[in-house]
């Protein structure tokens, strides 16, 4: 195989047969192919696509470059929830203790932030102690303890999705329906799931923002679920603001402990409920999506889930002190807050923008090798539709330093409009659900 013959044909739209697929891959794997070599691929099939049969090529050597997780003998439905990437999106970290506390086995494997969208794995770790590295042994250990266990890519489970994730991530080669649906899927068919519900996003903050886009994106996703015997349900869910209020690390941490505890902001309860309902749907333990919703709703209402993901925590190596404000987590050493320059309604809330101004306060990367500042961030004072007069606080940035406030606080400025009346409605919470034939 000629790695550089491969990515032309690919550039010039031809289909690779899975014989030259696979050998690209797998010499990527083994160090034969290179990083220059496989961002150049990557770049091709953002712009030329992959066809039904290199779609499928890709999902299998993804799967199989590790192994796939051991059902062991779970004690109820494995079921598992994956998000297509927001801005402010905390929604596993409230999720898994939340289908562990109703009765589902959650093995959860998420990702690190990657483009604009931030990753639940670099939340995670801002809690001191946290480990998102483990052994398989240990991860089936407290999945088998406390019904939930959070992971990351590893060299065991689908070590390609890590290495193509990390460098997609740095190539601008993350928007593209074949990679997303590999990336995803990949993953969760390695947990050996019951179910899977997958939170499609919609809207400017989404890799795919349109939405036949992410409708798109739904039905391949739930195709390959079905050619592999997975039910799967895709609900599109909107993403033309941030989730919440907050984004940055630490800070998202703290607006999941606060949604646990049943408070918190509305959104991101509501689209938590909805999901844990369809994953309780799936895996058979309710009949109807509205009995679902409601059991997830006394579930958090009751403290429970709080209580689990104090557990999980625990198992994880993790410390939280749930009696203070700020959860015994890292809070960055200063603020600023950005207030209305005129009165008016607050027109619209750029979540991209969000997410990529959350890099240069040094909550992201722009490398693949860099560490995170786990305090920094925004959190959101007003949210679209609200009406505000002059002076009222609209958000307030976390820096490390009076630059970074100076940089966070015009990228508040751009972001947040204020206007004399809302332009476009906001999207529905939830759009609509596409789900296994
Ligand atoms: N989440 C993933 O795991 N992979 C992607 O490519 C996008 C979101």
């Amino acid at each position: 195989m000629i790695p550089q013959q491969l990515i032309a044909r690919k550039r010039d739209g031809h289909a690779l047969s899975r014989l030259e697929l696979e050998a690209l891959l797998k010499g990527y794997l083994q160090g034969d192919v290179g990083d220059d070599q496989m961002a150049a691929f990557l770049m091709a099939v953002y712009f030329r696509g992959l066809d039904d049969s290199e779609l499928e090529t890709l999902v299998e050597v993804m799967l199989r470059s590790g192994d796939v997780l051991d059902r062991s003998d779970a004690p109820g439905p494995r079921v598992d929830k994956h998000s297509t990437g927001g801005v402010g999106d905390k929604v596993s970290i409230v999720l898994a203790p939340l289908a562990a506390e109703m009765g589902m086995i959650v093995p959860m494997m998420s990702g690190r932030s990657l483009g604009h969208t931030g990753g639940t794995l670099d939340k995670l770790e801002s809690i001191p102690g946290f480990r998102t590295r483990m052994s398989l042994g240990r991860f089936n250990g407290i999945l088998d303890s406390v019904g939930c266990a959070m992971i990351g890519q590893t060299d065991e489970i689908a070590p390609l999705d890590r290495r193509l994730y990390a460098l997609r991530d740095v190539t601008a080669t993350v928007p593209s329906l074949p990679l997303i649906t590999a990336s995803i899927m990949s993953k969760k068919l390695a947990e050996s799931l019951d179910g899977l519900v997958l939170d499609v996003k919609v809207g400017s903050g989404a890799f795919l923002s349109r939405t036949e886009d992410a409708r798109r994106l739904a039905r391949a996703m739930v195709g390959v679920g079905r050619a592999r015997g997975l039910a799967v349900t895709a609900v599109l869910s909107a993403m033309d603001r941030p989730l919440g209020r907050s984004v940055g690390n630490a800070l998202e941490v703290r607006e999941s402990v606060a949604c646990l505890a049943g408070k918190g902001p509305d959104d991101l309860r509501d689209l938590v409920c909805e999901l844990a309902g369809e994953m309780a749907v799936s895996s058979g333990l309710v009949l109807t999506l509205a009995e679902g919703r409601r059991r997830a709703a006394d579930v958090l209402a009751g403290g429970g889930a709080l209580e689990r993901f104090r557990r999980l925590v625990r198992a994880q190596g993790g410390t939280l002190r749930l009696s203070r404000d700020d959860c015994g987590l890292p809070v960055a050493p200063m603020t600023k807050v950005v207030t209305a320059n005129r009165g008016g309604v607050v027109a619209g809330i750029d979540p991209r923008a969000f997410g990529y101004g959350v890099i240069p306060l040094g909550g992201g990367r722009t490398r693949q090798d860099q560490d995170i500042d786990p305090g920094v961030g925004f959190e959101l004072c007003a949210r679209v539709g609200d009406r505000v007069s002059r002076g009222d606080p609209l958000a307030i940035v976390h820096g490390a330093s009076p630059d970074d406030l100076f940089v966070g606080a015009r990228v508040l400025e751009d972001a947040v409009k204020v206007a004399d009346r809302l332009t476009v409605d906001p999207l529905p919470l939830v759009l609509e659900r596409v789900v296994s034939g």
